[in-house]
């Protein structure tokens, strides 16, 4: 194996990013606002006060800045675990016998284990620095909740996470960490808020959702004085947040000499896929370079694949402001035997409209095809990959095994957002042959989008 390049490259830590790149200064056309559901307007500033703090609900509607400052104590938080290395899989590339680089921006080396962290620090730092005194969250498979809990208990403020019931049960290791930060952790739904006992009523046997988690916190937080709710994935302030992955990750491949053709992410609710493509995103949006960009989602949930581009809630309850996303529709669940997070039934706005313009590309992967590249991965990489960002190994494995059809040497660039040390049991259930796959039917998504509000005018 020759290496002219290091397999693993670590920015110094004077290069960690100390301001947060904003996409939106440089899209040529803007994601549609949020709406508030009663009056079909685009959400004040002071609407969204009553939900988030202050300064997360002006990113939140700040379109024109492009670069926003990083605050000193967010910036000695992330020296903590950042840089996060970039590393070029040799091995899989060998394994592959493909001509084409691979590299890869690894987010899962702090104890949250994935890239969640990176919006957890300031949406934590901003609350505390408002006066508030609690906060609440939902967590699908446990690693925004873990993310959160510790941002919380380092700027010491309390935290609640819903988190949903079927991860609740499946990893009771991810709630020993979040009550280790000192978070309070209950299965949703629950008996804790109006929507939960709701859902309960009709549905006793629920795993739940993420849309039925992020309401139940929402009631919580704007029924509780001095609380406010926290999201890990979505929102254009998230996205921003997570900026850090995508201008370390350029910063890193410029000082190899490297531009990618390919970007790939996972993507859930959008936020390491937007994170991680921002800076050669924006470069393409100004005309100052063309990767191609593949959105990996799974094929149980395939929200940009086969969801549509329409105002909808963020949340089962229908309590949230709409957005403008691609959606299967708020009352979407995915099926029970879907490992892992990217269980969201909609997609960042910002990314809902890149795609809808034609800037990316969106592919849906069943999970046990996700699995065998996670398996591959692992044993040439020697690094076990989070079921969620296994959807983005997978499509780099496709996209090298073309290049060694074609003979194109391209430069592929993917992240991989997460450890799988928490999905022990998926990797068992995979190892033993006992996952299947599940696809949603036609007539399921249609039931689902039936359900889409009517946006008052
Ligand atoms: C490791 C990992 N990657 C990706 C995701 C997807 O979330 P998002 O689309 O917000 O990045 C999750 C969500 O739980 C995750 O845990």
């Amino acid at each position: 194996m020759s290496q002219n390049t290091p397999y693993k490259t670590f920015l110094p830590e004077d290069r960690i990013p100390r301001q947060w790149y904003n996409l939106r200064a440089d899209m040529p056309e803007l994601p549609e606002p949020l709406l508030n559901p009663g009056t079909g307007k685009p959400m004040t500033l002071q609407e969204l006060e009553g939900v988030f703090c202050t300064e997360l609900a002006k990113q939140e509607l700040d379109d024109t800045s492009r670069y926003i400052d990083i605050p000193e104590p967010i910036q000695q938080f992330y020296r903590m675990y950042r840089p996060s290395p970039l590393v070029r899989a040799y091995h899989l590339e060998r394994k592959l016998g493909t001509p084409a680089k691979i590299y890869y921006k690894y987010e899962g080396g702090n104890t949250s284990g994935s890239h969640k962290l990176n919006s957890a620090v300031p949406q934590a730092y901003y609350a505390k620095a408002q006066g508030l005194t609690s906060l609440t969250t939902e967590t699908g498979a446990g690693q925004w909740g873990t993310a959160l809990a510790m941002a919380a208990g380092f700027f010491e403020i309390d935290l609640t996470v819903y988190m949903v019931k079927v991860s609740y049960e499946q990893k009771p290791q991810r709630k020993g960490v979040m009550e280790t930060f000192a978070a309070n952790v209950i299965a949703s739904p629950s008996d804790t808020t109006n929507v939960g006992r709701g859902i309960l009523a009709k549905y006793p046997d629920t795993g739940g959702s993420l849309g039925c988690a992020i309401s139940e916190a929402v009631e919580k937080a704007v029924s509780t004085p001095g609380c406010r709710y926290v999201l890990g994935s979505v929102l254009n302030q998230v996205l921003l947040h997570q900026s850090v992955i995508g201008l370390e990750a350029k910063a890193a491949l410029d000082m190899l000499g490297e531009y990618p053709d390919i970007v790939i992410g996972c993507t859930g609710g959008g936020s390491n896929l937007g994170g991680l493509i921002c800076a050669y995103m924006g470069d393409k949006l100004t005309g100052k370079g063309d990767a191609h960009f593949i959105a990996a989602e799974p094929a149980s949930c395939p929200s940009f694949t086969r969801g549509v581009y329409a105002y909808d809630f963020c949340d089962t309850g229908c309590i949230t402001p709409l957005a403008k996303m691609y959606t299967l529709g708020s009352g979407f669940i995915p099926a029970p035997n879907h490992a892992g997070g990217l269980r969201f039934h909609g997609m960042s706005p910002i990314l809902s409209k890149l795609y809808h313009d034609g800037y990316m590309e969106a592919r849906a992967y069943e999970q046990t095809n996700v699995f065998e590249a996670a398996r591959m991965f692992a044993r040439c990489e020697g690094t076990l990959p989070a079921p969620e960002s296994s959807h983005a190994i997978r499509a780099a494995i496709d996209e090298a095994l073309k290049c060694k059809e074609t003979g194109e040497a391209k430069t592929i660039l993917f992240g991989l957002s997460g450890t799988g040390y928490f999905d022990v049991m998926a990797y068992d259930r995979f190892n033993n042959g006992l996952m299947d796959d599940y696809i949603p039917t036609d007539a399921e998504l249609q039931q689902s989008f039936d359900t889409l509000p009517k946006v008052p005018r």
